[in-house]
């Protein structure tokens, strides 16, 4: 593809985002890129110039952007009624719920509906300690879990934290994170060591009588540190052995994301207490979800109320996602899309020495890049060159990892092999400028 135009002067909503807002709401790119339109897989900006969204507004736009299926489902609700508060019952929130308990693993049954992946874990913390009328919890290091003052206390990323802890008793154990081994060890040498670390941080910095321990099945904003076999079985057992529940945070691999399973946390063979979800579950509409077994939810006392919790046309909109992902198999589309992507980005690793680990599962793909493969010092500015080169040839990734040293790809459920060669080709044209 021709390189795009470059974009100058700035246009008004560039500008106004840098004058009128909070300037911690950071944008990619050296010019950062404002989008008005987008369909299925592509996105357009405010220049004219049309790119290939790898990154889904941060797993977010699961099915495709502007899909009809999906956008029919939330005018005919808007047309109906918008807005009802959970105070009534609407028959979109109470199907949604019947379904959730249908596809969620184990006992997971009763529901509570959110607008964010913040409130969703703010939730299930809540949860937890009412449950078991216990305070603490077990997170993990490199994990992130959004920006209300227990999801912060719970973020294991300093950057991610403009404040210290707000709530006290959440503490962090180290992350699965195979490339770079607290142990130096390897994950077919290992037996999961670092799961034991979640003992010792039990034993040694709480009481020993825990409410929860939370993570996500594969680390996202982390990088997409994907943990070794095992490692969940046996955090799940510690977890039990003191009291605790398990959350799983399937915010970013819920909605059959890492291929086959609804959730991330069906891949590692154990069942949680307590699930929450947002970001793709309705395609970019705002919303989030908590789901418990019945023994957890029916010990959360008196009253509870989000104004937006289970609003008609979010709730609309999570039931059409479904519905699609069930309909076309989207699960397996990516399971079979991501293998392929997979064996490309391996192919780059074996042609460019900046890469040093290519992780992830199904469509939920990442790229670690070092200075070095031996010392593996990260390369957080080989990534901003990347992204830079990859705009160029009109195709949108994303970073994370705590040093930003790892590009994250969240490519649609329903994306093809054409569009995986599309992302590949620009990728190896930004690693071919490292
Ligand atoms: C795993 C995980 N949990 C929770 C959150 C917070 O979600 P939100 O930004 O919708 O509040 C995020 C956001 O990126 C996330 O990745």
């Amino acid at each position: 593809m021709e390189p795009l135009a470059q974009q100058s002067p700035l246009s008004d909503a560039i500008r106004k985002h840098k004058e009128f807002l909070f300037p911690a709401v950071a944008t990619y790119y050296a010019e950062p890129v404002a989008l008005v339109k987008g369909e299925g897989e592509y996105v357009w900006d405010d220049q004219g110039n049309r790119y290939l969204d790898c990154f889904g507004g941060v797993l977010t736009v699961s099915v495709g952007h502007a899909n009809p299926t999906i956008n029919a489902a939330i005018i005919e609700q808007t047309n109906k009624i918008a807005h009802t508060s959970a105070l009534y019952a609407n028959p979109n929130q109470s199907d949604l719920a019947e379904k959730l308990a249908e596809i969620t693993p184990g006992e997971l049954k009763k529901s509570f509906f959110t607008s964010s992946g913040t409130e969703a874990d703010d939730t299930a913390i809540m949860a937890a300690k009412l449950a078991t009328g216990r305070n603490e919890i077990v997170v993990l290091r490199h994990s992130y879990s959004g920006r209300s003052a227990t999801a912060l206390s719970a973020v294991g990323h300093s950057n991610w934290r403009p404040l210290s802890a707000q709530v006290p008793g959440i503490v962090h154990a180290r992350a699965p994170y195979c490339y770079r081994c607290p142990y130096n060890m390897t994950p077919d040498n290992c037996g999961a060591a670092c799961a034991d670390d979640v003992r010792d941080v039990i034993e040694t910095t709480t009481t020993g009588e825990i409410a929860a321990f939370m993570a996500e099945p594969i680390l996202g904003v982390g990088g997409f540190i994907v943990p070794p076999k095992g490692y969940f079985e046996r955090v799940y057992e510690i977890t039990r052995k003191h009291g605790g529940l398990c959350i799983s945070d399937e915010v970013q691999t819920g909605w059959g994301r890492t291929g086959d399973k609804w959730f991330g946390i069906e891949q590692w063979n154990v069942t949680p207490d307590i699930m929450t979800s947002a970001k793709g579950m309705a395609n970019g509409v705002p919303i989030g979800w908590t789901i418990a077994t019945p023994e957890v939810a029916d010990k959360f006392p008196g009253l509870t109320f989000a104004t937006f919790g289970g609003n008609p046309v979010s709730t609309a909109a999570a039931l059409a996602v479904i519905k699609m992902i069930e309909d076309d198999d989207l699960r397996t589309n990516a399971r079979i899309v991501g293998d392929y992507l997979r064996e490309k980005l391996e192919e780059l690793k074996e042609k460019y020495s900046i890469i040093g680990d290519v992780r992830g599962m199904g469509l939920m793909q990442g790229i670690e890049l070092v200075k070095d493969r031996q010392t593996k010092e990260p390369a957080a500015d080989a990534v901003l060159k990347v992204f830079e080169q990859t705009k160029r040839e009109g195709v949108l990734i994303g970073k994370g990892g705590l040093y930003g040293n790892v590009i994250r790809t969240g490519m649609m459920l329903n994306s093809t092999k054409d569009n995986v060669d599309e992302l590949v080709q620009a990728l190896d044209a930004g690693f071919a400028i490292c």
